[in-house]
C-alpha cells in the first residue's frame, strides 16, 4: 500500500520538543524503523506548519493515488474545521494520531475537531501510535 504520514505544527521539532512528553525520537529515526516494519508497503512523509499546506497535501495525497494516511494535526486537531473538512473531501481513511494523551492533558486538548472526519483515533504511545495507525490502515479491511 501507498501511505502517507502527515504532521502538522511543531512536530518538525521532534527529539527536541519537550522530549518529558513527546521523548527524545526524531521523526527520521521514527520513519525508518517504521519503514523497516513494514517493507512491503510505501511509506511517505510530510511535515508542515502552515493549516493551509497540510489541506494542499490530504488534497494531493488523494489524486496521486495514497490508499491511507496517519495525521498528526498537532494543534491543529483542536481548532480546524478546515482540516475536518478536507478529510472527509478526499474519501480516504484517515487515522487521528499523538504521540501524548491528550486526554491526560489540559482541557482544550481534549476535544479534537478532527476526530468526527477519521477512521479512527490513537493516541498516548509515543512514536508507537504511528506504528499502530499504520497498522490499522494496512488491517483494515
Ligand atoms: C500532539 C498533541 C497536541 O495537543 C499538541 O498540540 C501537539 C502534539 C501529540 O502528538 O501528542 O502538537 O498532537
Amino acid at each position: 500500500m501507498k501511505l502517507l504520514i502527515i504532521n502538522g505544527p511543531n512536530l518538525g521539532r521532534l527529539g527536541r520538543r519537550e522530549p518529558s512528553i513527546y521523548g527524545a525520537t526524531t521523526m527520521e529515526e521514527a520513519l525508518e524503523t517504521l519503514r523497516a516494519a513494514f517493507p512491503m508497503h510505501t511509506i511517505e512523509y510530510y511535515q508542515s506548519n502552515v493549516e493551509g499546506l497540510l489541506i494542499d497535501r490530504l488534497e494531493q495525497a488523494a489524486d496521486e493515488g495514497v490508499e491511507g494516511i496517519a495525521l498528526n494535526a498537532g494543534a491543529y486537531t483542536h481548532t480546524s474545521i478546515a482540516l475536518h473538512d478536507a478529510i472527509r473531501s478526499i474519501g480516504l481513511p484517515v487515522i487521528e494520531v499523538h504521540l501524548s494523551n491528550v486526554h491526560q492533558r489540559e482541557a482544550f486538548r481534549h476535544h479534537s475537531m478532527i476526530a468526527g472526519a477519521c477512521r479512527g483515533v490513537i493516541c498516548g504511545f509515543g512514536m508507537l501510535s504511528y506504528r499502530l495507525a499504520i497498522e490499522a490502515l494496512v488491517s483494515a479491511e
